[in-house]
């Protein structure tokens, strides 16, 4: 007989390393701290001191530059060895597949956690190891287990995941107040292991919560964590493209860090999907990062990051038509600010941060229509 499905939720927590393992991490994390400060102010005051003024010149212009190489590099290394070699995530997992395999297989019994196995993956997801993860995040579901470590052990940012997702769920509960919702049923979309999703749901305890993904491990992973936190979420299968929930479901639908993710055409289609939804009055939400700080030296380096650690839709998000998009999908009062736990806007900032900070944005839009 099965355990009982309450047995397997204290196994689901986060990596409990070896010394070796944490030893090694925390090396990569004093690099990364360095990489994130000195090293980017180097490369920023030499940015500045050349004559280039967009972000192709900033690269031939910097080319040489000993700190810019040595940046760029250690950008992407750096995530490589967090992944990868003997105290890797990806290594780590590998070695205690037989005790995690089953306890994702586990979470299928989850009376709220709804698999699509019919689902077919996009190209845009098969075709890149997203973050460098080797095999991707979709194609084996313990990989899910590497990349919510990886995400714990040290985010790229440097900081405490939650509290980026605590900033979005409040963000959105500001949203909800100034137009008078009363949110009932939320989505959130892009919802991994449901890190932001738990967030939305403190935020919002009276409201019938819904997370959904393309990818099936980090969906059992958080139906796990979901019974462990005693958090009622229900996460479904399925892509921001084609939701298999039926029209006027939700009262808000929203994503964190998901758009960095889509082709641009996918991004459209998910808006429209969204409208769909959507109730009158409903409230649609992205946080990622749509737009660069500090100008062409900021759009210089964000690219770049996004193209080093395998997001290769990044850079077009920066040049995405959101606001068109939006309006075409029939939404109105588009809004739009900047914000992050570490520099809480609103406004865009005119220069770069003194520490490398990802520039999160927070787009917002009404489906309209009166509440019913
Ligand atoms: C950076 S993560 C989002 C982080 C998440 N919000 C959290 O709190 O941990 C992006 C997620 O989007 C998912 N994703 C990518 N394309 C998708 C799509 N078309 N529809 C739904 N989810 C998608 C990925 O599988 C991944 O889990």
């Amino acid at each position: 007989m099965n355990a009982p499905l309450k047995d397997v939720r204290p196994a689901s927590r986060a990596w409990q390393p070896s010394f070796e393992a944490d030893a090694y991490q925390s090396f990569l994390a004093g690099i990364k701290r360095h990489w994130g400060t000195e090293l980017y102010r180097e490369v920023v005051a030499g940015a500045e001191a050349s004559q280039a003024r967009d972000p192709a010149s900033l690269e031939q212009a910097m080319r040489g530059n000993a700190a810019y190489r040595l940046y760029a590099w250690l950008e992407r290394r750096v995530q490589q060895l967090k992944w990868s070699g003997r105290w890797g995530f990806s290594t780590l997992v590998e070695q205690q597949r037989d005790q995690l395999a089953p306890l994702l297989e586990a979470a299928t019994r989850s009376d709220r956690l709804a698999l699509d196995p019919d689902l077919t993956m996009p190209a845009y997801i098969t075709e890149t190891e997203t973050h460098q993860q080797p095999g991707g995040l979709w194609r084996d579901p313990v990989n899910a287990y590497a990349l919510a470590w990886y995400t714990t052990g040290l985010s790229f940012a440097g900081s405490n995941p939650d509290d980026l997702v605590d900033f979005y769920a409040a963000r959105i509960r500001e949203r909800c107040t100034e137009i008078g919702l009363q949110a009932r049923a939320i989505l959130d979309e892009g919802c991994t292991a449901g890190r932001s999703t738990r967030a939305i749901k403190r935020a919002f305890p009276e409201a019938q919560l819904y997370g959904c993904d393309i990818c099936e491990g980090s969906l059992r992973l958080g139906a796990l964590r979901n019974l462990e936190e005693a958090c009622d979420i229900t996460l479904v299968q399925c892509s921001a493209e084609s939701l298999s929930f039926p029209d006027a479901s939700f009262d808000v639908v929203a994503s964190q860090w998901l758009w960095h993710e889509l082709p641009p055409a996918a991004i459209r289609q998910s808006i429209i999907e969204a409208r769909r939804v959507l109730r009158p009055g409903g409230l649609f939400v992205a946080y990622d990062m749509m737009s660069a700080v500090g100008g062409p030296i900021g759009e210089w380096l964000l690219s770049g990051y996004a193209a080093r650690n395998n997001e290769p839709y990044g850079h077009a998000l920066l040049h995405f038509d959101w606001q068109g998009a939006l309006e075409q999908a029939g939404f109105t009062d588009i809004r739009s600010r900047y914000g992050l736990p570490q520099d809480p806007g609103p406004g865009l900032p005119a220069t770069l941060p003194p520490r490398r900070l990802h520039p999160m944005i927070f787009v917002s839009a009404v489906r309209p229509g009166a509440p019913f």
